[in-house]
């Protein structure tokens, strides 16, 4: 975004582009989360967002607010970290890890996992199932990592609503689930708790893909919506993250509306699955 502010962009007036830099600047500066470089458009929706319901006048006065009001700025925080999510979210990715990915997973004798951005955790439940699945979930670690840690903590208990059940088992199904997906929770009135079973692999991480580094080596990324966040200079700086962290033949997975093409590094991974955004570290 700092790139971009010195340019002219129809959809981004400058002066709105200079408050907007001030207010990210002020979390940057006050809280130490960095979002100079999110996409223009994200950051202008949240913050307006947050404008309308805050009883600001002004969109200048924004920064002050940030600096001063701690409880202002950790709303804000949490707008600008999207969180939605859901288990076997497109259940065609999943039913493609199955069949293409799982078969690389089964010839290593340990596996690690990195789900970088999981938010409230649906993404990492929803691979221990496959993993308990198809054998392999006492040979693997999981590492769920999000700079959310409100997210994180929820995703730690597992407690999700009851009424998100209906539309989870019919991913689930798609997706190439093979057992009763009512299996793997129990209900207690309005909300469901995750197996413990799917839990016991999985570390819970803090971890900022912008400020951060490397958080292991791992065989497989998951790093579904999160980078379409991210301004195109970002994203080349995650991507090397991951392909840093991934051994070689690892496996990374992006969202549906993400790909490597545009980044630094798309000669140096194949791709497995084309539609589904799978791409494979080259030897
Ligand atoms: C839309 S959710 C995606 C969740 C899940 N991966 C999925 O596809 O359903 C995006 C997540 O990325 C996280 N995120 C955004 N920027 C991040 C950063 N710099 N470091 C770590 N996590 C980040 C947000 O907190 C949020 O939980």
């Amino acid at each position: 975004m700092k790139a971009k502010l010195n340019q002219y962009t129809p959809e981004i007036e400058p002066h709105m582009q200079s408050h907007l830099a001030a207010i990210v600047e002020a979390v940057y500066q006050k809280y130490g989360y960095d979002f100079r470089q999110y996409s223009e458009a994200h950051i202008k929706r949240r913050i307006m967002n947050r404008m309308a319901m805050s009883g600001l006048e002004d969109i200048s006065q924004m920064p002050s607010k940030i600096l001063n009001d701690e409880e202002f700025a950790f709303k804000l925080l949490q707008d600008l970290s999207i969180t939605v999510t859901e288990m076997f979210r497109d259940p065609g990715f999943y039913r493609s890890l199955r069949e293409n990915v799982i078969p690389i997973l089964r010839t290593y004798p340990f596996i690690k996992i990195w789900h970088a951005g999981c938010s409230t955790g649906e993404e990492a439940y929803s691979m221990a199932i496959i993993l308990q699945e198809e054998g392999l979930y006492d040979r693997t670690a999981i590492y769920a990592t999000d700079f959310n840690q409100r997210a994180l903590n929820r995703a730690k208990e597992g407690i999700f609503s009851n009424k998100l059940m209906k539309e989870y088992t019919a991913n689930y199904q798609l997706s190439g689930g093979k057992e009763s997906f009512s299996d793997y929770y129990t209900s207690n009135y309005d909300h469901v708790i995750m197996n413990q079973s799917l839990k016991k692999n999985i570390v819970w991480a803090n971890h900022n893909l912008v400020t951060d580094s490397v958080f292991a080596e791992v065989h497989l990324i998951l790093c579904r919506n999160v980078l379409i966040y991210f301004e195109r200079e970002l994203q080349n700086k995650t991507q090397k993250l991951f392909y840093d962290s991934l051994i070689n033949g690892g496996i990374l997975c992006l969202g549906a509306k993400e790909g490597l093409r545009f980044t630094d590094l798309y000669e140096k991974y194949i791709e497995l699955d084309k539609k589904q955004r799978i791409f494979k570290k080259k030897y």
